[in-house]
């Protein structure tokens, strides 16, 4: 509006060369103007627009239940036996160090100075489970939600997205720090956890099993790790006898990925609408055909779990700021110290040529650019867990922020202890003929990753 009023009053005292020039120059700019504010203005339009979704994703990532409460407080009533008897619920309830060594971690932000205060002089009482709800209701377990009566009494629970993908640093003590988002708690034991609810009737449902038979599988399952596709296809052991479940992997460093899980299951938000919906009992929309093969998945598809649809939606509208969060985690940097730069380098150099790790695992996200996934065989593993996924594959698994999560060991069920032995696994499958110094310098540069 400005240009315009000035450019009628450059009109208006035409017989000025001077001021014609100067509306000659406002009317170019007038022709450019529009462009170039558009530009400026859907600049700061899409900064704030990602800080929204930044900020929002963090908020869900962190925090939301998607309503799941209505399970694992409603259907299995964990609740009542984090409460224990005393502060009725039943059993003897979680203390806080219970809860820490099921691998439970406690957000020390979240804790006010007297609390901290107290937890340093060794005052606090870490036996009684009316700590535990102390901390429920500071918001300060990462990854569960306490749901609370007006009297203060715990009336359900939930569990958000961090409880298996983020833990902490320790900084207060162990178990207590701060935030670390995206890394998987590879203390954290999910089945034990799940093994103390009362009412186990949900899974005995689905899966036709009696509750003691679902106690073994959670107890099978130990550190780290969760079973994503028992809920599938029933599948509690691996052909020999070992768990089915699978590690917990990193949320973070996955910007550029395409396929993700260890099956290659789809997309970030494909990925997070089937976990919210199927394995944390959120309420929400859920859709996928694949899911309707009785021969493969005999108990999605006797459930109807490609087909769960809900008037209320507490999950779908979540998935854009959800996504956009995960995709900014990055892969945490080696600290210096922890690998040998020299080795590493040389390490670098085989990792790209005689070691033909990086046909798969290109950099910089360290899986394949394009369809990243591959048979089994090419890789020289067994088809199990393949198997239980899409497309009889394995995703190439992005290798960046490897030493982050090496407790568990590596590849999907932790097969490997070390990375050693996965540069072994490889040296044999490839005919690759490294020396022992190959070996190690490799596993060099894997930690600077
Ligand atoms: C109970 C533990 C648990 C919870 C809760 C959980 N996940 Fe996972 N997550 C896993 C496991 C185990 C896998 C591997 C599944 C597989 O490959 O079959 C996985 C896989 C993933 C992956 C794929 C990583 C990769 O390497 O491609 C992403 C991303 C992810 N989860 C994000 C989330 C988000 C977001 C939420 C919350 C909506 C969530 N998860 C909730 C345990 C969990
Ligand atoms: C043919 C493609 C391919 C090639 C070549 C390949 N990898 Fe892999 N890599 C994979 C796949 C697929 C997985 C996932 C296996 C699983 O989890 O069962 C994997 C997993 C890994 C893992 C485990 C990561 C984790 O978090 O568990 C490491 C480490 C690794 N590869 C390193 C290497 C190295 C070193 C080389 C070269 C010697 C190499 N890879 C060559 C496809 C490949």
């Amino acid at each position: 509006m400005a240009v315009r009023g000035v450019l009628r009053s450059g009109g208006a005292v035409a017989g000025c060369a001077a001021l014609m020039l100067a509306g000659a120059a406002l009317l170019n700019l007038q022709g450019l103007m529009p462009a170039s504010a558009r530009d400026a203005g859907q600049g700061a339009g899409s900064r704030q627009h990602a800080n929204t979704l930044y900020r929002q994703g963090k908020q869900v990532f962190r925090f939301d239940t998607f309503g799941d409460q209505a399970f694992w407080g409603g259907s299995l009533e964990l609740h009542k036996a984090i409460e224990g008897e005393a502060l009725g619920g039943v059993g003897p309830g979680v203390s806080p160090k219970t809860a820490l060594a099921v691998g439970l971690k406690v957000d020390s932000t979240a804790l006010p100075s007297s609390v901290k205060a107290a937890l340093a002089a060794g005052k606090g009482d870490l036996d009684a489970p009316a700590t535990t709800l102390a901390l429920l209701k500071l918001n300060a377990v990462v990854g569960i939600k306490g749901f609370f009566n007006g009297k203060g009494q715990l009336r359900s629970i939930g569990v958000t997205c961090a409880v298996c993908h983020s833990t902490v640093d320790d900084s207060f003590a162990p178990g207590i720090g701060k935030r670390l988002d995206g890394w998987p708690n590879r203390d954290l034991n999910v089945g034990a956890i799940i093994a103390l609810s009362p009412d186990l009737s949900h899974f005995t449902q689905l899966l036709g099993v009696d509750a003691d038979t679902v106690r073994t599988v959670l107890h099978s399952w130990g550190p780290g790790k969760f079973d994503a596709e028992l809920a599938l296809d029933g599948k509690a052991f691996q052909p020999d006898g070992r768990s089915a479940a699978t590690l917990i992997p990193p949320a973070y460093g996955m910007a550029g990925v395409n396929l993700h899980t260890y099956e290659g299951w789809g997309s970030i938000p494909y990925w997070n609408a089937f976990v919210a919906n199927l394995e944390m009992g959120g309420i929400g929309n859920f859709f996928d055909s694949r899911l309707d093969d009785a021969s493969r998945f005999p108990v999605a598809a006797r459930a109807g779990l490609g087909h769960v649809t809900h008037s209320r939606d507490l999950i779908t509208p979540k998935l854009p700021a959800l996504q956009f969060y995960q995709l900014s985690l990055p892969a945490p940097k080696a600290p210096p110290g922890s690998f040998d730069p020299v080795a590493a380098e040389r390490g670098e150099a085989l990792f790209d040529g005689k070691a033909t790790c990086s046909s798969c695992h290109m950099p910089p996200t360290y899986t394949d650019s394009g369809w990243n996934e591959h048979t089994p065989a090419s890789i020289c593993t067994d088809a199990f867990q393949a198997d239980r996924g899409p497309d009889g594959m394995y995703r190439t698994t992005p290798l960046r922020g490897l030493l982050a999560h090496a407790k568990g060991g590596y590849y999907h069920d932790g097969r490997f202890a070390d990375l050693l032995a996965v540069v072994n696994h490889y040296d044999s499958c490839f005919s690759l003929g490294l020396s022992p110094r190959e070996k190690s310098d490799l596993v060099e540069f894997l930690k600077s990753i």
